[in-house]
């Protein structure tokens, strides 16, 4: 191709772009038989209908499309176009139409259009989450639940959820999550039971005026029979003698009495307070983050039976972090006959200092202890219990003496 034939073609191509674009509204070329001339008459706009080519005389005659019909571009046609008829089965009518636009259908909720038929959205499986909801015009778009994510349903709305984050829940991962599964975590927001602190440290100071200052082998009936409120069944009581040693059956059973008489005033009362208690327990002892090397040398430094490293080990994959201790206290407590956990603390913060314990650690030790044995408290928890059971328990101490 010579460089002048080029040229002339793009020029050409230019030339055609700048007349069109410059014609407004748009013109055909059109034969008047009365003149014998080529005319340029105008187009007919949407909505119209050709009625008459234009004339040396007169501009071209468009006319209203008539009803249920339409034009939808400039144009040269004597007719309009007819609307389609009423929306197909499973349609409804989105637009209506009008002189310039056609009827428009669409599948109602819940289905797409495929060729001529409204089918229903596809509903991803298990394993597979929505990525794009379907329209009325396309399927719903599924695709593999990533990393990290499950869907458990077989849904055309659910994308991939989120595995549930235990850790951050406070409890267990008990089984891992796949992309069909969610993870199972363990344990419920009541972690000290989740972590089995069976009786917390402000259970076991309010309890402990229940204790006898001898054991009878019947004690425990008469501190049942004596309690006010709903009465622990006999064989949970059996049960309790059965596995615990004479001290934590007092404590066990108090708890389950607790529990059972959880709606009643007198014990709702209770419960607050040692809800408060152990609140204030948390807040200065979790605090302290203990490593593997300080729990073991804290249990080292107590006193009497010490609890093993398997223990101690058990405790540190089972309890969060700000439980740790908690639970080997009372560990420690129940393998030493019901030792006094405050006692045997303060026996071991005196000797902690060969373990080079952070000084923060042991400052939230000492401010524990200080909290418990408190006047208040002690007073408090004394004249509760006193009152709550009056002069029944007193008596049965007396005569257990
Ligand atoms: C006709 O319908 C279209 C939508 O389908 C709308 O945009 C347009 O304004 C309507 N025209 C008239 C004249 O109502
Ligand atoms: C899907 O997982 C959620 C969250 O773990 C659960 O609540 C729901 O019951 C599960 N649904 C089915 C059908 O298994
Ligand atoms: C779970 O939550 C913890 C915060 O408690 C966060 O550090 C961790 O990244 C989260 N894990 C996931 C998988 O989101
Ligand atoms: C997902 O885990 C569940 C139990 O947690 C198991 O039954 C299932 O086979 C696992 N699916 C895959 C694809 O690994
Ligand atoms: C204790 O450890 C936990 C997790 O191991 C951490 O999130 C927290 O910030 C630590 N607290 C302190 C006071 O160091």
């Amino acid at each position: 191709m010579s460089w002048w034939l080029c040229c002339a073609l793009v020029f050409l191509d230019i030339s055609i772009k700048w007349t069109t674009q410059e014609t407004f509204p748009p013109k055909y070329l059109h034969y008047d038989p009365d003149s014998g001339r080529q005319l340029m008459c105008e187009k007919c706009s949407p909505g119209t209908y050709l009625k008459q080519h234009c004339t040396a005389r007169g501009n071209t005659l468009c006319l209203p499309c008539p009803e249920h019909s339409y034009t939808d571009s400039w144009h040269t046609s004597d007719e309009c176009v007819y609307c389609s008829p009423v929306c197909k089965e499973l349609q409804h009518t989105k637009q209506e139409c009008n002189r310039t636009h056609n009827r428009v259908c669409e599948c109602e909720a819940g289905r797409y259009l495929e060729l001529e038929f409204c089918l229903k959205h596809r509903s991803c499986p298990p394993g597979l989450g929505v990525a794009q909801a379907g329209t009325p015009e396309r399927n719903t778009v599924c695709k593999r639940c990533p990393d990290g994510f499950f869907s458990n349903e077989t849904s055309s709305k659910a994308p991939c959820r989120k595995h549930t984050n235990c850790s951050f829940l406070g409890l267990l991962l008990t089984q891992k999550g796949n992309s069909t599964h969610d993870n199972v975590c363990s344990g419920n927001r009541e972690s000290t039971q989740k972590c089995g602190i069976d009786v917390t440290l402000c259970e076991e100071a309010f309890f402990r005026f229940a204790l006898p200052t001898k054991f009878t082998p019947n004690w425990l009936n008469v501190l049942v029979d004596n309690l006010p409120g709903t009465k622990v069944k006999a064989e949970s009581v059996e049960r309790i003698k059965r596995r615990h040693s004479s001290q934590e059956q007092t404590f066990q059973l108090l708890k389950l009495w607790k529990h059972q008489n959880k709606d009643q005033d007198m014990v709702k009362k209770i419960i607050q307070d040692i809800d408060l208690c152990e609140n204030s327990v948390q807040r200065h002892m979790g605090h302290a983050n203990l490593t593997y090397e300080q729990l073991l040398g804290l249990m080292e430094s107590l006193p009497g039976k010490k609890v093993s490293t398997e223990d101690i080990e058990r405790t540190r994959k089972t309890c969060r972090a700000n439980e740790q201790l908690l639970k080997l206290l009372s560990l420690w407590r129940i393998k030493n006959g019901d030792q006094d956990t405050l006692k045997g603390l303060m026996h071991a913060l005196k000797h902690l200092k060969t373990y080079h314990f952070p000084k923060t650690v042991t400052h939230s030790l000492r401010k524990t202890i200080r909290f418990l044995h408190s006047f208040t408290m002690y007073r408090l928890y004394q004249k509760l219990f006193l009152e709550m059971i009056g002069n029944q328990v007193q008596s049965v101490k007396i005569s257990c003496l």
